[in-house]
């Protein structure tokens, strides 16, 4: 896979109605956006791009994964870290949103080289893995999700099947890092048919799941994080190094050739 069998799309910029709001942790909650128009385009990896409040501050968009696409609506998986993810957590039904996407490039919608799909995501990283599980299981594919968190509270597994858990203090399923517990689970995941890995979480997380892929010559692609001022390729905010084909290593603006990536593109 190269960086340009990822697919793009023509992003639209709509005002969208909240249709429903809820909380699935302390921190975490579900928004339903009315966006036709970018549901129709969606695909999974893409992100949208929210002004999160009509007053002026915060005065930049902030960068969203699409969680889950159901007809005309969209919906995210927030976790309020900050002023925009905390306002936007907070807002009521019936609300509007300037909502720009879809953005980004998607998980690889081309290969037919595997036929498990191992989903591994920490923390809020497990965003994007419910559109993606859908779309794999309509192409006839079978999926296992590896959930990482700090703690039991930290696993988001909403409406996901074939989970399997890790905690960095043992208090739900392994005790460690999602990347070690699928070197545990690696030797039972082979009887399972070829695999493909697709990953996305902290960005050290997803640096580490790369080097064991690489070392187990596992397919992989993550989607990686950065800080988005604009989300379309103009403040430069979201540049990240990465491997070129030379070896080298080259600068990409991860809101234009990312977020998704071949992993082996992320190895030091
Ligand atoms: C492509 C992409 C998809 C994303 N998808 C989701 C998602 O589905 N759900 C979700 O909850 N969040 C997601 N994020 C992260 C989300 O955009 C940030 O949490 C949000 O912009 C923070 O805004 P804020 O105003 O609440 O926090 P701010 O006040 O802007 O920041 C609070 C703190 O968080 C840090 N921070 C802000 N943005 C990031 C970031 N992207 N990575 C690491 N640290 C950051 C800041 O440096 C600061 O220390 C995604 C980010 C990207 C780039
Ligand atoms: S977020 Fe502005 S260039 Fe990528």
């Amino acid at each position: 896979m190269s960086l340009t069998m990822l697919e793009t799309n023509s992003p639209v910029d709509i005002r969208a109605t909240v249709v429903q709001t809820y909380r699935i942790s302390g921190d975490v909650s579900i928004i339903t956006l009315e966006c036709p128009a970018i549901a129709a385009l969606a695909k999974p990896g893409n992100f949208i791009n929210i002004k999160v409040t009509n007053a002026t501050q915060p005065l930049l968009r902030r960068p969203f994964s699409i969680h889950n696409v159901r007809g005309t609506l969209i919906d995210i998986m927030v976790k309020s870290i900050g002023a925009g993810s905390t306002l936007l957590c907070e807002t009521s039904v019936g609300a509007t949103v300037m909502v720009l996407g879809p953005l980004g490039n998607s998980f690889d919608q081309t290969d037919d080289k595997f036929h498990t799909a191992v989903l591994v995501s920490g923390g809020i990283g497990t965003a994007p893995m419910l559109f993606l599980e859908k779309k794999l299981a309509t192409e006839g594919r079978k999926v296992i999700n590896l959930i990482g968190g700090r703690t039991k509270d930290d696993l988001l597994s909403q409406n996901l099947t074939n989970c399997r858990f890790a905690t960095d203090d043992g208090s739900s399923g392994f005790k460690g890092t999602v990347v070690d517990l699928l070197r545990s689970e690696l030797p039972d995941l082979k009887n399972e048919g070829s695999l493909k890995v697709f990953a996305c979480g902290p960005n050290p997380m997803l640096k580490a799941l790369a080097h064991f892929c690489h070392e187990h010559q596992l397919a992989c692609e993550i989607s990686l994080e950065s800080v988005m001022g604009c989300g379309i390729g103009i403040c430069y905010g979201c540049s990240v190094e990465i491997k070129a084909q030379d070896g080298g290593t080259r600068t990409i603006l991860l809101c234009q050739e990312g977020p998704v990536i071949d992993a082996k593109l992320y190895i030091a």
